[in-house]
């Protein structure tokens, strides 16, 4: 259930189809980065990079050049080294890199500072992330600066620099449907794993106890990694946005709150879900867990082509100002608190983010200054949550410290959408249903 090499094919076709005629784009790989002195944290490509080319190595450049005769694709990357691999693994080499992903040509990335200006010579653009790198930025501007210092032989340098970003975000935005079937079988994993944690928790347990379970089930399903460093909160500690300490011991009577999602073939699955640790809720945690519960359907309601993006944010801040004053939690007027934005205080976030191969996905929220319109192959969390501060003094003592997130993946379809992670309960009677089974 991998990217094709045909599907990379066309995303950097598709790509090159939007830059302007006579131009050159230049994609970087994701730097190393050092856990503790010469240990590393696991390496992880830039998401750009990979989703161009699925290559993962780190110390390469992908290359773009429309209607280059020679080859419109170029990668460099490090040379194969019998001794390196010893120690460090294998590298595809530019052989491998021409042979197994589909480069017209490939270089060592050692040369790249020698080959690249001749390459961008006598193109007039140059489409790059500006901004995202800063040795980067510095990078690019070396190379065409070699240009410059021959012009009076005659060189050519390019006279624009445009922003990759805005194309190619577009671009990852609209989810193919081997993109979907890839992200729907990550929220079919995800699921799986939290309905492990509900039967795996009981009082005594350590959070990361339960977040080990969670990337067991990852693991056996053949997903290495969590997408993002998984949330395991009891209590209070769930009332932290994000929380990853993780350390604290479960208690007999409290909420948890667990936020984690598995990357499968670099794509994220991202869900929340918040239940009783003895489970069983209390009548306090019941009746806030079915307000989060209420605002998180009206919001998956209102999904579907042509409904601008702020929507379900704002179906689900109504629901939750409405139930917060039905419950005394706030109030005076619905109307004048979402007005005041009164719900802050226990809503501080949105209701969710554009997914994909990044967590928090790339793609602009607004076009020309208005909320974007949803469109099929579109993909994003609905997560609303109530978090009531341990000392929050002008609410009742009951409701203090409960925190509750609710978190799904939805896919936006020709006529509606699809929840890509129903597969863990929801509803509070499912839940201690499968607690207790
Ligand atoms: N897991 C991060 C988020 O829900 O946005
Ligand atoms: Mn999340
Ligand atoms: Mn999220």
């Amino acid at each position: 259930m991998k990217i094709t090499r045909q599907e990379y094919a066309r995303r950097r076709k598709a790509l090159m189809e939007l830059m302007e005629p006579n131009s050159i784009a230049i994609v970087p790989s994701a730097p190393e980065r050092t856990r503790s002195r010469d240990t590393e944290y696991p390496y992880r490509q830039d998401s750009d990079l990979h989703y161009l080319s699925g290559f993962d190595e780190p110390h390469a450049v992908l290359v773009l050049f429309p209607e280059r005769e020679h080859g419109e694709y170029v990668l460099f990357c490090r040379e194969r080294d019998p001794e390196r691999e010893t120690w460090d693994g294998y590298r595809a080499g530019p052989e491998g890199a021409c042979r197994d992903f589909g480069a017209d040509d490939a270089f060592p990335i050692d040369d790249i500072d020698d080959i690249l200006p001749g390459l961008i010579e006598g193109r007039e653009r140059v489409y790059y992330a500006m901004g995202k790198d800063r040795d980067f930025d510095a990078q690019v501007m070396t190379w065409v600066n070699t240009i410059r210092a021959k012009v009076r032989a005659g060189a050519h340098p390019p006279g624009e620099f445009l922003d990759l970003s805005h194309f190619l975000h577009d671009m990852r935005l609209i989810k193919s449907a081997a993109e979907q079937r890839i992200m729907r079988e990550a929220g079919e994993i995800s699921a799986r794993a939290h309905c492990r944690a509900m039967r795996f928790c009981k009082p005594g347990v350590m959070e990361y106890q339960l977040e080990a379970e969670i990337q067991h089930e990852f693991a056996m399903a053949g997903a290495r990694y969590p997408a993002y460093n998984s949330i395991v909160g009891g209590g209070k500690n769930g009332c932290i946005l994000h929380y990853v300490e993780n350390n604290a011991a479960l208690r007999n009577g409290d909420l948890v709150l667990i936020d984690a999602g598995c990357e499968l073939e670099s794509y994220a699955a991202d869900i929340s879900r918040t239940f009783p640790v003895n489970g069983r809720f209390s009548p306090e945690q019941r009746s806030l867990y079915e307000l989060v519960l209420s605002a998180q359907l009206a919001a998956i309601e209102v999904i579907r082509p042509g409904s601008h993006w702020n929507l379900p944010h704002e179906m689900s801040v109504e629901v939750l100002t409405r139930g917060l004053v039905e419950l005394g939690l706030l109030s005076g007027s619905v109307e004048e608190l979402i007005e005041n934005g009164a719900y802050k205080q226990f809503y501080m976030h949105r209701v969710g983010h554009w997914l994909g191969l990044d967590v928090h996905d790339v793609g602009d929220y607004k076009i020309e200054g208005e909320w974007r319109a949803l469109e099929p192959g579109m993909v994003m969390t609905v997560e609303p949550g109530l978090y009531i501060a341990p000392d929050n003094e002008t609410v009742a003592k009951k409701w203090r410290g409960i925190g509750i997130r609710i978190e799904d993946d939805v896919l936006v379809t020709k006529d509606g959408c699809e929840v890509l992670t129903s597969g863990v309960p929801k509803s509070p009677d499912d839940i201690e249903a499968l607690m207790n089974a």
